[in-house]
């Protein structure tokens, strides 16, 4: 018998785009697919875990033996992760959180006015989920295990770098370009410490299953 990697471990997993609001009809969101999270959530389950995703918007079926929780907005995402965060593990932050919300979302719809004046918006900026969880005690202390990850348009290897320790996390996982929102595969570059170390191109799972062995060998 091969006990499973992350047998006996809880693992919470953000995934999808966030959706902010401007009227009940409306808000401003991301090209965020969600498959790399649904993936890694999968994967984490395939090695014994307890798996929470919570998702944004998408639509993508929940993997078997997953624990899903929906959301819509960044301050949404956050309230259902923080306390889960306080039974995980690990937390894998795959989401593309909206950097910023409408500053006042309108309870009715905003109606043209007839006159070609423009509606007017100011925003706010949202919560740092990641850097929220890293920066808890269960994390600081070690009990939990936090990975973020990095979209970047170039410099990769550097912004990797930098965000793993502005964001306090031990592994950033960089999304090797171009853009690959909504691709089936995808190529990442893992960063500690320590060490840097491309994965070459593959599907999203086989990907998950890469990273979830990784760091399933550094707790
Ligand atoms: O700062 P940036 O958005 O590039 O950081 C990306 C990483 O931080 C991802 O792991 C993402 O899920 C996480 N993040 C978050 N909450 C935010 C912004 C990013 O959890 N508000």
């Amino acid at each position: 018998f091969q006990p499973k990697s992350l047998a006996g471990k809880n693992i919470l997993v953000t995934a999808g785009p966030t959706f902010e609001a401007i009227d009940p009809v409306r808000g401003i969101t991301n090209l965020s697919s969600g498959k790399m999270g649904f993936a890694i959530a999968r994967a984490a389950r395939e090695a014994g875990g307890n798996v929470t995703l919570v998702a944004g918007p998408v639509s993508l079926p929940t993997p078997r033996g997953v624990t899903r929780i929906n959301v819509q907005s960044a301050q949404q995402m956050l309230e259902a992760t923080v306390p889960q965060a306080q039974l995980a593990d690990i937390f894998i932050a795959t989401a593309a959180v909206a950097d910023w919300r409408p500053a006042q979302a309108s309870d009715q719809k905003i109606k043209k006015d007839g006159s070609g004046n423009t509606p007017q918006m100011s925003f706010t900026e949202n919560p740092d989920i990641l850097a929220t969880v890293a920066g808890s005690e269960r994390a600081t202390s070690g009990a939990l295990f936090c990975v973020g990850f990095a979209a970047e348009s170039h410099d990769l290897l550097a912004h990797a770098q930098a965000k793993r320790i502005r964001k306090g996390v031990p592994l950033l996982v960089g999304n090797i370009g171009p853009a690959t929102f909504g691709a089936d595969d995808n190529a990442l570059l893992l960063v500690d410490a320590a060490t840097t170390v491309e994965v070459p191109r593959a599907s999203k799972l086989e990907l998950a299953r890469h990273l979830i062995a990784e760091i399933a060998r550094r707790l």
